[in-house]
């Protein structure tokens, strides 16, 4: 079954926060993994699950860090992962597996944003390597403990309004030519919401439902590569350095990745975009709208998803799906 990518009118809007989407539903006993887990959304992601009652399993590049940071949460275990590094994915997968626990909920939501030129791996353009390739593998390595989850499992991909930067670039993937750092952003966060759409496919008849998510404009660490005098030009800051009132709380910036785990409005749906803690609706090309919000067609087109599963499944060698 496709879901219709349109709102289905949840009652919860932009300006809905972590503790509102969450409030009445009871995660004891669930188990989450929330990539990134203790920077910007994703420590607000890790609290909120948390106090619900999730064992919530943060993996980190930074594990010293994380572990201060999350320190005092209960149920919180910070383990090791770098997304830009395949022999980590594997490493941390496996040492998950071990453990035989299934993952109820698995939030990919860490990201590099705009960074200047970086090759990871085997010269992976760093923002398409980290914010999608590792996650793909992630998730794919993590198949069997998804599979298993008692009441079925929720997968989140961290998309962003940045997908409408740039699809994917079937002819150069890895920016090979003519770097730059907002179209491979936004290529990447193309790949976010394309991955969710092929999981959701491939996954459903096992019970696991995946959603991409726009969480809103929120200032985090992610901005570190983004100097003062673009900030003043995008109008994020004033000449002062006041924010612009557009962008949200990070409690806010939150609610939507939370809501998309484990609303029950959702129960039965997946393969969509969200944002605003709603199914976004599809833009229309050309429309002063359809630069501030709702979905562009290549961020969600079925036929993308699938090719660019096939491409990461063979950049990878992860598959959780091949024929056996
Ligand atoms: N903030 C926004 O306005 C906004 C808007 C649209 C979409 N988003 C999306 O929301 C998500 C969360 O962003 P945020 O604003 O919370 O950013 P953030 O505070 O910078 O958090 C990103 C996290 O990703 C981790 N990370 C980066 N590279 C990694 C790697 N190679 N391996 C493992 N972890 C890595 C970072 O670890 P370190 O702390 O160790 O660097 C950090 O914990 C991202 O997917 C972003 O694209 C954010």
């Amino acid at each position: 079954m496709i879901t219709p990518q349109h709102r289905i009118h949840s009652g919860f809007g932009a300006r809905s926060t972590a503790t509102e989407v969450l409030e009445g539903i009871d995660l004891a006993g669930r188990l989450a993994i929330v990539t990134g887990g203790y920077s910007g959304l994703g420590l607000e992601t890790t609290r909120a699950l948390a106090a619900a009652g999730a064992t919530v399993v943060v993996p980190s590049r930074r594990r010293a860090h994380a572990q201060e940071v999350l320190s005092g949460l209960d149920r919180v275990e910070v383990d090791e992962l770098d997304l830009g590094d395949l022999d980590s994915v594997h490493a941390f997968a496996d040492r998950f597996l071990a453990t035989g626990r299934a993952v109820d909920i698995l939030i990919n939501n860490a990201a590099i944003m705009a960074c200047p030129e970086t090759r990871v791996g085997p010269g992976w353009e760093a923002q398409f390597a980290t914010n999608h390739l590792g996650h793909f593998a992630l998730a794919n390595r993590l198949w069997p403990a998804l599979a298993a989850a008692r009441d079925g499992a929720r997968v989140v991909a961290l998309s962003s309004r940045g997908h409408k930067r740039s699809g994917i670039r079937w002819d150069d993937l890895q920016f090979e030519h003519g770097y730059d750092k907002w179209a491979a952003y936004g290529q990447a966060k193309t790949a976010n919401s394309l991955f969710a759409v092929h999981l959701d496919a491939l996954g459903q008849d096992a019970g696991v439902r995946a959603f991409a998510v726009h969480p809103g404009g929120i200032m985090t660490p992610l901005q570190r590569h983004i100097d003062r005098a673009e900030m003043v030009a995008a109008g994020w800051i004033d000449e002062e350095g006041n924010y612009s009132d557009r962008f949200k709380t990070v409690e806010q910036g939150a609610a939507t990745s939370l809501w998309a785990a484990t609303s029950p409005q959702l129960i039965g749906l997946g393969g969509v975009y969200c944002e605003d803690c709603d199914i976004a609706e599809p833009t229309v090309p050309g429309t002063p709208e359809a630069e501030l919000s709702g979905v562009d067609a290549h961020a969600v087109d079925p036929d993308e998803a699938a090719r660019l599963w096939t491409v990461s499944t063979q950049l990878t060698a992860v598959d959780a799906f091949a024929a056996a």
